[in-house]
C-alpha cells in the first residue's frame, strides 16, 4: 500500500472525532497511526462482507470509522490495486462500558454506525455475521470470558467470523510491558482495575474450540513493544 494512501485513509478515519471533541479526535489520531490492528485487518484481509458486525467493547467506535472509510474510499475507486477489497459491512454495532466513549463515537460517526454503553458480560448480542473483539476479554475473568465466546458462537452462523487481539501469557517481557501500559491508560480512562486475566496463546486457541470455533492466530503487534496476537475464527 503506497504512504499516500495510507495517509488518506488515516485523516479520513480520524476526521470526523473533530466533532467529538480535543481528546477525542487526538486519541484517534495516535490509535489509529500507532495500532498496526487497523491496517492489519485489511492488508490480511480478515473481516469478510458481513450483514451485520458487532465490536464489542468498541471503545470510541475506531474500528468503525475504519471500515466505513475504508470502504468508501474502495467504493470511490481510491484503492491500492494489489490489496484485497476493503469489507463491505451493512450495519456495525459498537458495544461499550464507557457511557464517554459511547458518547464520543456516537458524536463522531452519527447515523452511519450503532453505539450502545453496556457490558458484554450481560449484554444480548443478538445475531450477527462478524464479531470483533480488540483488547478487552483479559478485563472480564475467565468465566466470564468463556461465557462470552459462548454467546459470541451462538449470535453467529456457522462459518461465521469471531476476531479477537489477545496478549500471549507466554510473551514474556513484552508481554509484562503489555500490561503495563495497558493498566496505565485503563487507570488513565476512570476504570478500576484489580486485576486482568491472561492465558497463554495455547490456552486461547483451546478454549475457542471449547466454544465451538476453529482458530488461527497472527502476530499483530509489528512496530510496537507489544506481543499482541490476533485470532482468528470461524464458528463450527
Ligand atoms: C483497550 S480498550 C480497546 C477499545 C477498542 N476495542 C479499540 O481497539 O479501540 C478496551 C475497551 O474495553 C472496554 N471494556 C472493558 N470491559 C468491558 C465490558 N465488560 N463490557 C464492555 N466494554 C468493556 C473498555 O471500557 C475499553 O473501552
Amino acid at each position: 500500500m503506497t504512504a499516500h494512501f495510507r495517509r488518506t485513509l488515516l485523516v479520513r478515519a480520524v476526521r470526523p472525532y473533530r466533532s467529538a471533541g480535543h481528546f477525542a479526535w487526538r486519541f484517534a489520531k495516535g490509535k489509529l497511526e500507532g495500532d498496526p490492528v487497523f491496517f492489519g485487518l485489511l492488508e490480511h484481509s480478515l473481516i469478510p462482507d458481513a450483514g451485520r458486525l458487532i465490536d464489542l467493547g468498541c471503545g470510541q467506535g475506531l474500528l468503525a470509522s475504519w471500515l466505513l472509510e475504508a470502504r468508501a474510499l474502495h467504493e470511490s475507486g481510491n484503492w491500492p490495486a494489489h490489496w484485497p477489497a476493503a469489507p463491505k459491512v451493512e450495519n456495525i454495532w459498537g458495544l461499550e462500558l464507557m457511557q464517554k466513549d459511547v458518547d464520543r463515537a456516537r458524536a463522531a460517526l452519527g447515523e452511519r454506525a450503532q453505539f450502545d454503553q453496556g457490558d458484554i458480560r450481560t449484554a444480548d448480542f443478538g445475531k450477527a455475521d462478524v464479531a470483533i473483539i480488540l483488547d478487552v476479554l483479559h478485563y472480564i475473568s475467565y468465566e466470564a470470558q468463556e461465557d462470552v465466546l459462548r454467546r459470541i458462537r451462538a449470535a453467529l452462523p456457522a462459518g461465521g467470523t469471531f476476531i479477537t487481539r489477545i496478549g500471549d501469557a507466554a510473551g514474556g517481557l513484552p508481554f509484562y510491558y503489555s500490561n503495563w501500559v495497558d493498566r496505565v491508560i485503563f487507570f488513565l480512562r476512570g476504570h478500576r482495575l484489580d486485576r486482568i486475566y491472561c492465558r497463554t496463546l495455547d490456552e486461547w486457541l483451546e478454549v475457542l474450540q471449547r466454544c465451538g470455533f476453529e482458530a488461527r492466530s497472527l502476530p499483530m503487534h509489528k512496530g510496537t513493544p507489544f506481543c499482541s496476537v490476533m485470532l482468528i475464527a470461524k464458528a463450527v
